[in-house]
C-alpha cells in the first residue's frame, strides 16, 4: 500500500487543499482523466440498445466477447497491418488494465521476468507482481527513447516479455520505427538462440498523437507481438471499462490465445461489459478530435517555457514531463503545492528529477495557472 501510487497521494493532497482554499484556487494536474465526451451517436446507440426488446442482450457470452464485435476490430487491424487478422485474434477485455492482467496471467510462471522501459506507468509493476512475475526496469535514454543496448543487458533466461507503452505515459514520447526495429532485431536474435520473448505493446493512447507524428505498426516489425488497447481515452469511456487484446496472426500456436480467454474467465472478469462491446465495434476507425488536446498541450508547454522550465514538446498523450529545476523532485513538488499547483513527482514513474503534468483539464485552469508557474519559475531562476 505504501508503494501504491504517487498519483493517488497527490490526488488526496489536492482534495485536502481544495477544501481549504476552494477548488477554483487549486491547479490540479494529477489525474489522466480524458476530457472528451463520448460521441453523441454513441450515446444514442446506447439508448437504442438498452430499450430494444431483443432477448438475451444481457446474458453470459463467450469469454472472449461477441464474435461480430471481434470481427469488426479484426477488420481494422487487417486493413492497418495487412496481416490476416480474424475475430479469433481479438479478446474483448475490461479496459487495457484488464487486458494486460489477462496477458500476464496467461504468460507468466512464478519468477519470470518482464522488462519495462522507465519512466513507466506504475501500475505495470503491480500487474506483473499480481501474476508472480518480476519487473526489470530498464532506463530509457535522456530523451526517453528506447535504449536497446540496455534492454539487451537486462535479458536473461527468465525474461518472458517486454512491455512497451507508446505514446508514453508519463513522457508523451512516441517511439520511432528505427528504435522499434532495433528492438525487434534484438528479440529476433534471442528467438534464433531459442528464447521467445513476447512484445506487449500498451497502446492506450494510440489515437492521441499530434502534428505529423506516425505511430509505427508493431505487428509488422516483430512476429511475437500482442497489443492492448482500450476506449478509455479515445471515446472518453474510462469508467465503462472496455478494451481489447489483439494477438498477431503470425503467432501460430493457439495456446496463448486460449490461455488468455481462460484468464479472462478465472480472473473474475468473465467477459468485457456487454453493452460497451456492442457500442465500440464500429468506432475502430474513429479518431479523437485532437484540437482540444493540442490547444492544451501548446498552452501548457508555452507557460512552462516562459517560466524557465526545461521541457520537450510531447508528440502524444495528454501528459508532459518537464525537468525539475532541482534534483529532488519530491521537494520541488512540495514547493509547487505551496503555490497551489498539483503535479506528480518523476520518482513516481521511476525517473527522479522530473515531474508529470496531466493537461487534460479545462483551458481556463491552464490559463489561470500561468501566474503560479511564473512565481515558481522565478524562485529557481539562476
Ligand atoms: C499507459 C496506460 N496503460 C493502461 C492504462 C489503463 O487504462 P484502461 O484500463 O482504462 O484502459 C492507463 C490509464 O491511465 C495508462 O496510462
Amino acid at each position: 500500500m505504501e508503494n501504491s501510487s504517487w498519483i493517488r497521494a497527490m490526488f488526496e493532497e489536492g482534495e485536502r487543499l481544495k477544501k481549504e482554499h476552494g477548488a477554483e484556487n487549486i491547479f490540479d494536474f494529477t489525474l489522466g482523466n480524458p476530457i472528451t465526451e463520448p460521441p453523441r451517436e454513441l450515446k444514442q446507440e446506447l439508448c437504442d440498445i438498452v430499450l430494444s426488446d431483443a432477448k438475451g442482450k444481457h446474458r453470459y457470452m463467450s469469454n472472449n466477447g461477441y464474435a461480430e464485435v471481434r470481427e469488426q476490430i479484426a477488420d481494422f487491424h487487417r486493413e492497418n497491418s495487412r496481416l490476416p487478422f480474424t475475430g479469433d485474434h481479438i479478446i474483448m477485455t475490461v479496459g487495457s488494465a484488464g487486458g494486460i492482467n489477462v496477458t500476464l496471467k496467461a504468460l507468466l510462471d512464478p519468477g519470470d521476468e518482464v522488462i519495462v522501459p522507465s519512466p513507466y506507468f506504475v501500475e505495470f509493476m503491480f500487474y506483473i507482481e499480481n501474476h508472480g512475475g518480476v519487473m526489470k526496469l530498464v532506463e530509457t535514454k535522456e530523451d526517453f527513447h528506447l535504449d536497446v543496448e540496455a534492454i539487451e543487458g537486462a535479458i536473461n533466461p527468465r525474461t518472458k516479455a517486454i512491455i512497451i507503452n507508446s505514446p508514453n505515459n508519463p513522457t508523451g514520447v512516441v517511439y520511432h520505427t528505427a528504435e522499434l526495429k532495433e528492438l525487434a532485431a534484438l528479440l529476433e536474435k534471442r528467438r534464433d538462440e531459442g528464447q521467445r520473448i513476447l512484445l506487449i505493446s500498451d497502446e492506450a493512447y494510440r489515437k492521441i498523437i499530434y502534428d505529423d507524428t506516425i505511430l509505427p505498426d508493431v505487428f509488422n516489425l516483430y512476429a511475437d507481438t500482442i497489443t492492448v488497447f482500450s476506449h478509455s481515452k479515445d471515446l472518453g469511456l474510462a469508467g465503462e471499462r472496455i478494451g481489447y487484446i489483439a494477438v498477431s496472426p503470425l503467432i501460430k500456436e493457439r495456446d496463448l490465445i486460449d490461455a488468455m480467454i481462460f484468464a479472462n474467465r478465472i480472473l473474475g472478469f468473465i467477459n468485457a461489459p456487454a453493452l460497451m462491446q456492442r457500442l465500440v465495434g464500429r468506432y475502430q476507425k474513429n479518431s479523437v478530435d485532437l484540437a482540444d488536446y493540442q490547444q492544451r498541450r501548446d498552452a501548457i508547454h508555452g507557460i512552462l517555457v516562459d517560466a524557465g522550465f526545461d521541457v520537450d514538446l510531447p508528440a502524444g498523450t495528454f501528459y508532459i514531463f518537464p525537468k525539475s529545476p532541482i534534483e529532488d523532485d519530491v521537494e520541488f513538488v512540495r514547493t509547487m503545492l505551496e503555490h497551489r499547483i498539483l503535479v506528480v513527482p518523476g520518482v513516481g514513474f521511476g525517473r527522479k528529477g522530473h515531474f508529470r503534468i496531466a493537461y487534460c483539464v479545462d483551458m481556463e485552469t491552464i490559463e489561470r495557472s500561468r501566474a503560479a508557474f511564473m512565481e515558481v519559475g522565478k524562485l529557481f531562476r539562476r
